[in-house]
């Protein structure tokens, strides 16, 4: 029986799987360990996650035509986020900051249970750039990280970790939000992170996919969800340290995350071995007004927002 990574294969199904081939001849076959069954990651609807798209997009085009820090839209953003949260089960926390004289917030969402010694959080920036709605960035990662998040909730989730998801502010202004969380946790609660993975522009038009080259684990994750789909992956290296997993792993928090590719143009090797046009920037919208719903690659967007899932699962339990 083969595995897919985004199948629908229960723990139960696992369990009598192995079973199976543990079982048979084998007399007095010790019982099946418990560890192997950890319950599959969903298939993350990328319909739902273009929903939470489009509904960023009229934010942003109802306030102005941006989602930017300090501006109304930006508060829109953090409010539809925060109520889906909140009607989910989550224990959501709004975090306050200054930054340029604008007030900005960053949205911090606990998902009840599990050893709150071990803490895996997930996260992106919710804000755009003055110029435009910032749909690939970042709404793509705002909205898949949200997805994922609301799947924990419908499969009932309960891993052995604690789960927490965040929604970052001003990250366009240098990491501010993400920087003012981390240097207002305690060492203790820094301490008991055992991951943070962050996704910053996950649907580029002309998509490549990239895997920070961070912790090890968390990279192999994401390595072994690709290799499960067949598709070639390359470390990201269109500036380290360039969105908000860089405050994190300044603090020695392991960190990891995917990427589509912004302003750095797309080569032929790359059209290889992804589809797509050479010569032209992965995101040609990056930072600009046409960064709309129109600037999205439905593939990516679906195949990273699984992948969001799979990590989040398996770096869990
Ligand atoms: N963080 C950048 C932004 O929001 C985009 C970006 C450029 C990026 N290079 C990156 C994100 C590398 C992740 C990894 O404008
Ligand atoms: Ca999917
Ligand atoms: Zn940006």
């Amino acid at each position: 029986m083969k595995l897919s990574v985004s199948g629908r294969v229960t723990a139960t199904a696992v369990v009598a799987a192995v079973s199976l081939l543990a079982g048979g001849s084998v007399a007095g076959a010790a019982p099946v360990q418990e560890s192997v069954a950890a319950a599959a990651a969903p298939d993350i609807p990328v319909a739902n996650v273009k929903a939470h798209l489009t509904q960023l997009q009229s934010i942003a085009t109802a306030n102005g035509g941006n989602r930017a820090h300090g501006r109304a839209g930006y508060k829109a953003s953090i409010d539809y986020v925060k109520a889906k949260l909140d009607a989910a089960g989550y224990t959501t926390t709004i975090q306050q900051f200054t930054s340029s004289s604008r007030t900005g917030y960053n949205l911090v969402a606990d998902w009840p249970g599990g050893d709150s010694n071990k803490v895996v959080m997930a996260g992106s920036h919710l804000d755009s750039v003055t110029s435009g709605a910032g749909i690939n960035d970042n709404g793509s990662g705002s909205a898949a990280v949200l997805e994922t998040a609301l799947a924990v909730a419908r499969a009932d989730y309960h891993p052995t970790k604690h789960l927490r998801f965040a929604w970052w502010g001003a990250e366009e202004l240098g990491l501010v939000g993400s920087r003012y969380y981390v240097n207002n946790l305690s060492s203790t609660n820094r301490a008991k992170i055992s991951g943070y993975l962050n996704f910053d522009m996950i649907g580029s038009p002309n998509p490549g996919y990239f895997v920070y080259d961070d912790d090890p684990t968390i990279e192999k994750t994401f390595k072994d969800y690709y290799a499960g789909l067949g598709i070639p992956t390359e470390i990201e290296t269109e500036g380290d340290g360039r969105s908000d997993h860089a405050p994190f792993k300044s603090a020695g928090v392991p960190v990891g995350g995917l990427f589509s590719g912004a302003d750095y143009r797309k080569t032929a090797a790359q059209v290889t071995k992804w589809g797509g046009t050479a010569g032209q920037a992965f995101d040609r919208c990056y930072h600009s007004s046409c960064d709309t719903t129109a600037n999205i690659n439905d593939t990516a967007l679906d195949r990273n927002s699984d992948a969001v899932a799979y990590a989040v699962w398996n770096l869990s339990a």
